[in-house]
């Protein structure tokens, strides 16, 4: 098992951690040697300022690193920001460190832990300029809306996070490339998924997606 990474502030949690890992003869460490192998896994708390970024950042660099944030608010959102920004596993703090020794194991058993990713079409929509050009409403995950600007063909999750609304059919702004959530307003970049304007509180999950001779499709995980 390759290096683990302990990015954690609460004590209660590093030290059932580290007890989990060393049932396994493992262990986290704190700092991570960048001269070192890629890191298997990081575990960090979604309470601690920057995390999100921080961690976006390291799934760049490590797309196979296993990244697991514990939280300590059941906000439904807050965890689909967390995913957004690449977190593959989301959990209680404190059911946290089972799982995490569930993983580790699996880790040891020469197991892949980041799932792979499958392609699924798109419904086309007719569209001339920039816009929507697709959906997906009955994705393995949650509805996908799929627009083009600027000749990018960009993915989202079309499940407003203010109140669960469709974004799909909002206003579009070919200008900046952003969609206006139709029920109360909330506004995003369609290729960034990132939030403009409330009351939405969080970003929109994006997916890769990819047009090819008409042909839609979008990235996404596959579970299992
Ligand atoms: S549901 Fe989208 S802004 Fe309220």
């Amino acid at each position: 098992v390759g290096p683990l990474v302990l990015k954690a502030q609460n004590v209660l949690l590093k030290k059932h951690l580290q007890r989990q890992a060393s049932r396994l003869g493992l262990r986290f460490d704190e700092l991570i040697d960048s001269s070192q192998k890629a890191p298997q896994m990081l575990v960090a708390e979604l309470e601690q300022p920057g995390v999100l970024e921080e961690i976006s950042a390291w799934k760049e660099k490590w797309p196979e690193c296993f990244v697991v944030l514990s939280v300590t608010e059941p906000d439904k959102e807050l965890w689909i920001a967390a995913e957004t920004a690449g977190a593959d596993l989301v959990a209680n703090r404190g059911a946290l460190p089972r799982l995490v020794h569930d993983r580790l194991k699996l880790l040891q058993q020469g197991r892949m832990l980041v799932k792979k990713k499958v392609l699924e079409k798109a419904k086309p929509v007719m569209n001339q300029g920039d816009g929507l050009i697709g959906r997906l409403p009955d994705s393995t995950e949650d509805p996908i809306a799929v627009f083009k600007w600027k000749d990018k063909v960009c993915a989202v999750r079309d499940i407003c996070p203010h109140a669960g609304f469709s974004l799909a059919d909002g206003a579009f702004d070919p200008e900046n490339g952003t969609i206006t959530c139709p029920e109360h307003g909330s506004r995003f970049q369609v290729c960034s998924g990132e939030r403009l304007r409330g009351p939405a509180d969080y970003p929109l999950k994006k997916y890769r997606a990819f047009e090819n001779g008409g042909e839609i499709t979008v990235e996404i995980e596959q579970d299992g």
